[in-house]
């Protein structure tokens, strides 16, 4: 069993060159950091408590730092240009409000999945005690984030890449740039500690 984090920022690898691929890489982390979390409630009395901790300190700091600057991506860059040239009625328009209604039902989940984060980083002896609980959010989130990463990805995704100019691109991709350089804070104000 390995609780090995990837980096939880996208800017860390290459230099997306657009914003699809910026999103898709995401997607990406996010596939990640779920399943790391599965890993760490199936983790067993052989695996030692720092590495528990950091897994649980990585998840935390993903959730509750990277994934709001994607959803931002996609509710504030993403959804308002494509009500600007779709029709309420129209298809694509239903898909992207569905994705973003689909991110509160997900937040919700979070908000259930840190403190169980958090308190496994300050005391990962409670690993045992916490397993079924972290067990039982992190499925949820599986599932849910299985229908939605699929929405956007044959739906939304397809479409931003086909129906603006390479010029409105550019614009999306600096501004979802410019969100990443914003000083941030974690959702859950408890946990700030875990930031480091
Ligand atoms: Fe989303
Ligand atoms: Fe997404």
């Amino acid at each position: 069993m390995r609780l090995t984090p990837i980096s939880g920022n996208p800017g860390d690898g290459e230099t997306p060159r657009s914003p699809v691929e910026l999103l898709l890489d995401c997607h990406a982390r996010i596939r990640h950091f779920v399943q790391l979390s599965l890993t760490l409630a199936a983790a067993g009395d052989d695996v030692p408590d720092a590495e528990i901790a950091d897994a649980a300190a990585a998840i935390f700091r993903y959730f509750s730092l990277a994934l709001p600057l994607h959803e931002a991506d996609e509710d504030i860059t993403l959804f308002p240009r494509i009500c600007a040239i779709e029709p309420k009625s129209g298809l694509l328009r239903q898909a992207a409000a569905t994705m973003v209604e689909q991110h509160r039902a997900i937040n919700e989940l979070v908000a259930e999945l840190l403190p169980i984060c958090s308190m496994l980083d300050r005391s990962p002896l409670r690993l045992s005690a916490l397993a079924s609980r972290l067990e039982h959010v992190t499925t949820a989130l599986e599932q849910i984030f299985a229908a939605h990463l699929h929405l956007e990805e044959t739906i939304v995704f397809p479409a931003l890449a086909k129906l603006f100019t390479a010029e409105e691109k550019g614009e999306m991709l600096r501004e979802m740039e410019e969100r990443r350089k914003l000083p941030r804070r974690p959702t859950d104000s408890r946990s700030i500690h875990l930031i480091r």
